[in-house]
């Protein structure tokens, strides 16, 4: 038994808070850690405010039985994301489960929680379908249950607008929260989560220089996941998109051999990027730490249950810039107003608490004009934020940096679908990610500029490292360019520049596991659509039925493939000369598939309707009807759909339900719609699309 500290389980938190002296218990449903974010933002705030500390859950790690004797002056918090279609967070489903069902007894022998006060907020997105599920479903139940609502149910959409949405809804809430619990504002303040030590002759080995789990340095074995990514030897990158172009879509490949990694088609891969090291730099000289960049530092955290360190120490400032937290996100309006008090005048002062407290200021110079922390630090301050970034040209500010750590989010990884299948390639990891850079918006204040996304451009730049085009730039001297990122130590392995053969690059990587997936048997119809990189699943699929058909045949020759379902693939592109991914190899699979697989293509700047408008998957699909709707209806067929959530793939449904409609002989509307509901519910219509 591991028992805790008070020798009492663990797994109860009505003791612990108890304990504690802990008026608030906060559940999160966090699936990328969004909403654990969230939820520390509460309890800290819960404190600032009011002075009551908070015990934050992963709910993961507690026994639900006791909710029913949590004190009359306490309350619970659920801060739940909706994930996938409508589902709980892998860390939320047993709780999601133990308040629905209704055969759950908590210690009260009933499955009734009468005068338990509680605060919702939910974390969803607008562009799939089941906007919040979770959040209205743990609502819903407790309010069957005889539970009481303190205030209204937070929503927030993390399309657009997730912090607006909470920033919107928190203060509405906390009031009602105060006369709930019968307290009142004023009685918390300011108390930091983290104390910063600089530490002077640390051994250099035992400083932590990227690595993304305690374990790295200390070399303990254990399974890869989330929490202790591998770095995994980059074994092929090259460009998809025919050149010359101003775009780039990069193909590459992970070596997984001896990681203990597996993976199947259509899971995704967690990559782990680093920081633009232009972005770092800046904010380097913003904050005065550029002379002592690599200094060593320990993190500690002040109130544990409250804010972990959420990355391994001992470190350096220049380390938690460049690997640990998000510099590159725009930075969140809340921000700004706690690091005004640090301003280095009265004008960056009154700036940012303009910004903090004016929305329509703050969406128009920060949220459109994309600015990161460090731009907005520097423009407050009358700085030239096109300049390459330098302490001359930098006014540096007396931010705290234990105040940095805790109110920036952690750099997370960003997930891909792999593009390969494991049996074809059972020892590498593929994936395919167009690279992210678009103009900002224009503002008074902040001229357009390029920005470059975080992860894409880390493995763009990857790219160049492993063909020898840039290795330089990406190893030494990345600041000239906005985009480059500075590879951690560890993921360069042998020398950099003499011999490109004996250079090995990694990236750290981890699985995430999905369930879109080919059916079993191959006699069921499989109908792909997937524009763009969203065909890159559809390439793991078709290897997966490429390696079927060579054992079917080797077993049986060709006619085992006989009574085969089809396989069609609905890919667009711009042009075929130009963004056509893996445009050699998809007749090389069409041989070993014998006439099963049909690839259509959407040209959409190539080919055009009569009446000059263009071509989409969608028309492909109207055009194809006949045999769509036979696949579906008489074949039992499977419908998978991968890409841009917000139009493609919403099209790509109403075409869906137009096509199942008419050969229902009824409408789009209500046949079709209902004949895809039951698709749908049946998983034999899957998507994998994001915004
Ligand atoms: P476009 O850029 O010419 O508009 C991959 O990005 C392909 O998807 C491109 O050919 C792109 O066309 C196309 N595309 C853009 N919007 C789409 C939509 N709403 N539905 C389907 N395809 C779309």
């Amino acid at each position: 038994r591991n028992a805790n500290a008070g020798g009492g389980d663990p797994r109860d938190f009505v003791t612990k808070m108890k304990e504690g002296k802990k008026r608030i218990v906060i559940f999160y449903g966090s699936q990328t850690g969004t909403a654990e974010e969230y939820a520390i933002r509460l309890a800290k705030e819960a404190k600032q405010k009011f002075g009551l500390a908070s015990l934050v859950c992963d709910p993961e790690e507690y026994d639900f039985e006791k909710l029913d004797q949590i004190p009359e002056e306490c309350c619970v918090f659920f801060v739940m994301a909706t994930y996938g279609e409508g589902e709980p967070t892998d860390n939320a489903v047993t709780l999601c489960q133990n308040l629905s069902d209704e055969s759950f007894e908590f210690s009260n022998g009933e499955h009734k929680l009468p005068g338990l006060k509680y605060v919702v907020f939910g974390l969803g997105n607008k562009t799939y379908e089941h906007y919040n599920l979770i959040a209205k479903n743990v609502d819903r139940d407790l309010q069957k249950m005889g539970a009481i609502k303190i205030g209204e149910r937070g929503e927030g959409d993390d399309d657009k607008s997730m912090e607006e949405d909470y920033l919107e809804w928190k203060d509405g809430m906390w009031e009602a929260f105060a006369q709930a619990m019968n307290v009142e504002e004023g009685q918390g303040g300011d108390t930091p989560d983290f104390a910063v030590t600089e530490v002077e002759d640390h051994p250099p080995e035992k400083v932590y220089l990227g690595e993304l789990s305690a374990r790295a340095l200390t070399r303990s074995k254990g399974i890869h996941d989330a929490k202790n990514p591998y770095p995994a030897p980059i074994t092929v990158a090259r460009e998809l998109f025919q050149q010359p172009s101003d775009r780039n879509c990069v193909h590459m490949e992970f070596n997984s051999e001896g990681s203990g990694i597996t993976y199947q088609h259509g899971d995704h891969v967690g990559v782990w990027p680093s920081n633009a090291e232009n972005e770092v730099f800046r904010l380097l000289c913003a904050l005065g730490l550029h002379d002592k960049k690599d200094k060593v530092i320990n993190i500690e955290s002040l109130d544990p249950a409250l804010a972990k360190v959420p990355f391994p120490v001992p470190t350096t400032y220049i380390t938690v810039l460049r690997h640990y937290i998000d510099v590159s996100a725009v930075a969140g309006r809340q921000m700004l107003g706690v690091l005004s008090k640090f301003a280095p005048n009265p004008e960056a002062e009154a700036f940012l608490k303009t910004l903090n407290t004016n929305k329509d200021e703050y969406t128009n110079v920060v949220a459109n004009g994309c600015l990161k922390l460090g731009e907005v630090l520097q423009l407050a301050a009358g700085n030239d934020i096109t300049a390459e970034p330098s302490p001359e040209n930098t006014t540096s500010w007396s931010i705290p940096f234990d105040i940095v750590v805790s109110s920036t989010p952690r750099l997370q990884p960003r997930y891909y679908s792999i593009s390969s299948s494991p049996k074809l390639y059972p020892n590498s990891i593929h994936i395919t990610v167009v690279v992210l850079a678009y103009e900002s918006v224009e503002s008074e204040k902040v001229k357009s500029r390029w920005i470059h996304g975080v992860g894409s451009n880390f493995l763009l730049n990857l790219k160049f490292a492993v063909g020898n085009e840039h290795v330089s730039l990406i190893a030494e001297d990345a600041k000239h360019n906005p985009a480059l990122a500075k590879l951690p130590k560890y993921a360069i392995e042998g020398p950099r520049n003499a011999y490109k053969q004996e250079t090995i690059f990694k990236s750290p990587i981890h699985i995430r596991r999905s369930t879109f997936r080919l059916p079993t048997n191959p006699k069921s119809p499989v109908i792909m659509i997937g524009p763009g990189t969203g065909v890159a699943p559809f390439r793991g699929f078709v290897q997966e039925r490429v390696a079927m058909a060579r054992r079917t045949i080797e077993k049986n020759g060709v006619e085992g493939l006989a009574d085969w379902g089809s396989i069609r693939l609905y890919f667009g592109c711009r042009r075929s000369d130009q963004d056509f991914l893996y445009k050699d190899e998809w007749p090389e699979y069409a041989k070993e598939l014998h006439g099963k697989f049909t690839m259509r293509c959407a040209f959409s700047r190539e080919v055009y309707k009569p009446d000059g408008g263009k071509i989409y998957v969608q028309d492909l699909l109207w055009e194809d009807r006949d045999h769509v709707a036979d696949s579906i209806l008489n074949g039992k067929g499977y419908v998978y759909i991968c890409g841009d959530a917000k139009s493609m793939s919403k099209a790509v449904e109403e075409t869906l339900c137009r096509i199942l409609g008419e050969a229902k002989g009824g409408s789009a509307e209500v046949e079709g719609a209902a004949e895809v509901k039951l698709l749908k519910e049946r998983s034999r219509m899957l998507s994998d699309v994001w915004s």
